[in-house]
């Protein structure tokens, strides 16, 4: 497997166009790329990740016009919303055009894009001249890849390429609205684009798809384990109950992530600071270590950080 940097995104479309596996990076997170017209390049990423076939994949797309190729039936709600979110960390669902292989949306009738807002991504795109779908960057079941060593961590020998772009900027996957029925827009993954923002370019309310029932037709992917380190996980609000916590249990090999201010008596345990944009590497991080425990000191900016609770609530999910 090649690190490739930002001189060689000619060479990684070149391996796309072959049908071999790219990694590339986004303002989210990596994503593990094919060209969304090659179906056994497809069938590859599903096989590398170790990805349920009934998870549909996300397109990436260079430019506006590259909708029509994909969709149909696109109402004015999505040129409302592309206008203020496109490139950025919004994915939009429409029903499918039939030339799109039913592999990339499992089977759904429907299809999920964002335009990402990276300029590798973007090119790397424009290069291999047709959409990429691109799952998230990691074996599945695991934090997602925000730098180029993540991807190797999980991929290596089993991928062509990954495109190192640093690390990503937001650290967490993109928001994902449904407007399959576009008086009812449906708001299936929080993100750094938030509902309220979402509301506000779209003057009318976007529903919370929770009910378990409702997930498990509309959004596949929500009902699997994610984002999981393969340490035990525990919020607190209070630096004083974690202490206790911690010194109750003084056996335990533990990791502590802690948003500001940092308290000065930290520096007794294993410390690094809690953020979206470090979340997964420090799960990562833990892993590698061997941490059995990890504890989240959450402020009120945290607390308040709908995409990253959401993060971390799945993480802690059996
Ligand atoms: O930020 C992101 O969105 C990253 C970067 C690489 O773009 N991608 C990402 O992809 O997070 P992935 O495959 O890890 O998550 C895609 C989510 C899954 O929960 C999947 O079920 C849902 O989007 N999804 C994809 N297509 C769908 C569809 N047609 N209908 C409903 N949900 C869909
Ligand atoms: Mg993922």
């Amino acid at each position: 497997m090649r690190i490739l940097t930002s001189s060689s995104v000619k060479e990684a479309a070149l391996l796309l166009r072959r049908g071999e596996l790219v990694a590339f990076p986004t303002e989210t997170v990596y994503g593990l790329g094919a060209p969304i017209f090659n179906p056994l390049a497809i069938q590859k990423i599903f096989q590398v990740k170790g990805r349920p076939s009934d998870n549909p994949l996300i397109a990436h797309i260079g430019a506006l016009s590259q909708v029509e190729e994909i969709a149909i039936d696109i109402p004015p709600e999505f040129y409302q919303l592309s206008e203020i979110f496109f490139p950025g960390p919004l994915t939009l669902i429409l029903r499918r055009k039939e030339a799109v292989p039913a592999l990339v949306s499992a089977g759904l009738d429907t299809i999920a894009f964002r335009m990402p807002n990276h300029p590798l991504a973007l090119s790397l795109i424009q290069e291999v001249g047709e959409p990429l779908v691109a799952p998230s960057a990691n074996l599945s079941g695991k934090p997602s890849a925000t730098r180029a060593e993540h991807v190797l961590e999980d991929f290596k020998g089993k991928i062509s390429a990954v495109l190192d772009g640093g690390a990503t900027t937001f650290g967490i996957e993109s928001t994902v609205i449904s407007l399959y029925d576009p008086s009812r827009p449906l708001l299936l993954r929080p993100g750094q684009i938030i509902r309220e923002e979402l509301e506000r370019v779209l003057g009318r309310p976007v529903a919370i798809c929770s009910k378990k029932g409702e997930e498990r037709v509309i959004s596949p992917g929500m009902r699997y384990r994610h984002y999981a380190p393969n340490a035990f996980l525990k919020l607190f609000t209070r630096w004083e109950e974690l202490e206790e916590y911690a010194e109750n249990r003084p056996q335990i090999k533990r990791l502590l992530l802690v948003s500001s201010p940092i308290p000065r008596n930290c520096q007794r345990w294993e410390h690094l600071p809690l953020s979206a944009k470090e979340l997964y590497s420090a799960f990562r991080y833990a892993d590698r270590e061997g941490y059995e425990e990890i504890l989240l000191l959450c402020n009120e900016e945290i607390l308040s950080n709908v995409a990253l609770m959401n993060r971390l609530q799945r993480a802690m999910e059996i």
